[in-house]
């Protein structure tokens, strides 16, 4: 009995050694795995911040350059007098330098929103049509100096949409000046919008210009990113307006799907779903955006 009894502590006692060790052993793993991920988190951020510091000082870069040194002809104006057209023309310079400034950092304060989910859209009745002859009207004016026809078919029976005309009106000013930007001279862009068979919208914006491939969609979609940066260089842009318009949409509870051929044209499909299916929101609440950019 005693042996029994004493044989019975001694397994207990192994049992609360081997407990103990085997805790050890899952504390000392789950360190390693911790230490381990947050190595690999602190490589991905600052492969992330190179990327970024190297993308963007060319494009926060130039412009300010422009601004400083326009500005610093039209400031030695008594001492070395310009001709009158020369001051009209730096003083343009300045001012499409300095837009272009405002516009890349209000699409990396949007983006950063978007990302930290602290986003807000206004939620009322949203005419599609309206949006999209605002925004070819606006885009006409490039896409003739480009040489780039824009072609609308846009049809009359247009569902409205539930959401933010303002975001609405940002996301497909991205996609148009895209398309017309990575289209050469003599090419076509068309705007077609539906009424789609389940009752929402549809939107395809198709160009016939240089295309991608499968994985350069998916590096296009991703905040920062541009496909070939020698070739977006001398069109411009942060690799920002594509992320933008698909969070945009995705906040509006569409989708939007990018079909492309490599020198062959790009497809973007947009689909907002009908409005009885979209969340009821409280019109006086704005929609907090939440949505998936990594
Ligand atoms: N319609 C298109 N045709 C071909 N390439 C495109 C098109 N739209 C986007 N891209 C590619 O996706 C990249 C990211 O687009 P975007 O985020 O708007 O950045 P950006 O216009 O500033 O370069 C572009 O640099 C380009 O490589
Ligand atoms: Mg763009």
């Amino acid at each position: 009995m005693l042996q029994g009894a004493f044989g019975h502590a001694k397994s207990n006692s192994l049992m609360a050694d081997y407990a103990s060790l085997l805790s050890e052993a899952v504390l000392r793993h789950r360190a390693r795995l911790a230490e381990h991920s947050a190595r690999i988190e602190a490589e991905l951020a600052s492969k992330v911040k190179s990327e970024f510091v190297a993308n963007m000082s060319h494009e926060l870069r130039t412009p300010l350059n422009t601004v400083i040194g326009f500005s610093k002809l039209l400031q030695e104006h008594e001492r070395r007098p310009l001709p009158a057209k020369d001051i009209v023309e730096y003083a343009s310079l300045i001012n499409d330098a300095a837009a272009h400034l405002l516009s890349v950092i209000n699409d990396i304060l949007d983006i950063s929103k978007i990302q930290s989910g602290k986003y807000t859209l206004d939620s009322r009745e949203v005419n599609i049509e309206e949006i999209l002859v605002a925004v070819i009207t606006q885009a006409r004016i490039v896409a003739t100096d480009a040489g780039v026809t824009v072609v609308p078919a846009i049809a009359y029976d247009l569902p409205t949409v539930r959401g933010d005309d303002a975001k609405l009106l940002q996301a497909f000013t991205n996609i148009l000046s895209n398309a017309i930007k990575f289209t050469s001279r003599g090419g076509n862009v068309t705007v077609e919008a539906l009424r789609r068979v389940d009752g929402g919208v549809g939107v395809l914006v198709r160009d016939t210009g240089i295309g991608m491939t499968d994985e350069e969609i998916s590096v296009a979609t991703k905040p920062f990113a541009q496909v070939d940066g020698s070739r977006a260089r001398w069109r411009e842009g942060a690799g920002l307006g594509l992320p933008i318009a698909k969070a945009l949409i995705e906040l509006h509870g569409g989708r939007i799907d990018i079909r492309s051929k490599k020198d062959v044209g790009t497809e973007i499909a947009i689909a907002f779903p009908p409005r009885h299916s979209v969340q009821p929101v409280n019109p006086d609440e704005p929609m907090v955006a939440q949505c998936d950019l990594t």
